[in-house]
C-alpha cells in the first residue's frame, strides 16, 4: 500500500501560526506522526507540503505515474479556491481522504466550500494530528492495493 500525504500552505507553520487553532506542534512533529501511523500499518508512505498549488497538481499528476494507490490530502487554503487540484484529483482517479486540522464547518462562511472535497471519498476534519491517522486507516481498510 503506497500512500501519499500532501499538505497545502503554511501548514510548515504549524506551531507557529495560530496556535489556538491549528496547535502548539511544529510539522515536524506532524510528518513523526503520519510516518509512524503509516509505519504501524506496513504501509509505504511519502509526505509532500507546498505553499505553491501547482506545485500541489504537479505532486498529484505524478502519484499517477507512481502508482500511489491512495492520497491523503490537507489542501488548506486551496480547499476553498482551487478548482485546478479539484481536476488534478479527478484526472488521477486515485482514492483521496480530505483531511483539516480544525473543523472548518465551524469558522468563517468563506471556508464552507471545499472544492478538492469533491473528488475525495471522505473528510476528516477537526481531529487535529489525529484526521491523518484516521484517513490513512480509512485508505487502507477501504482501498485494494
Ligand atoms: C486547514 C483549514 C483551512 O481553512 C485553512 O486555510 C488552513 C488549514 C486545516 O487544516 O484546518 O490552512 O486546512
Amino acid at each position: 500500500m503506497k500512500i501519499l500525504v500532501i499538505n497545502g500552505p503554511n501548514l510548515n507553520m504549524l506551531g507557529i501560526r495560530e496556535p489556538a487553532i491549528y496547535g502548539n506542534q511544529n510539522y515536524a512533529a506532524l510528518t513523526a506522526y503520519v510516518e509512524e501511523v503509516c509505519a504501524e500499518h506496513n504501509a509505504e508512505c511519502e509526505i509532500f507540503q507546498s505553499n505553491h498549488e501547482g506545485s500541489i497538481v504537479d505532486r498529484i499528476q505524478q502519484a499517477y505515474f507512481d502508482k500511489v494507490d491512495g492520497i491523503v490530502i490537507n489542501p488548506a487554503a486551496y480547499t476553498h479556491t482551487s478548482v485546478a487540484i479539484l481536476d488534478a484529483l479527478k484526472a488521477v482517479s486515485i482514492p483521496a481522504v480530505e483531511v483539516h486540522l480544525s473543523k472548518v464547518s465551524e469558522r468563517e462562511s468563506f471556508r464552507q466550500i471545499s472544492y478538492a472535497g469533491m473528488a475525495c471519498v471522505k473528510t476528516y476534519a477537526g481531529y487535529g494530528f489525529e484526521g491523518y491517522k484516521k484517513a490513512v486507516e480509512y485508505l487502507i481498510e477501504n482501498v485494494k492495493a
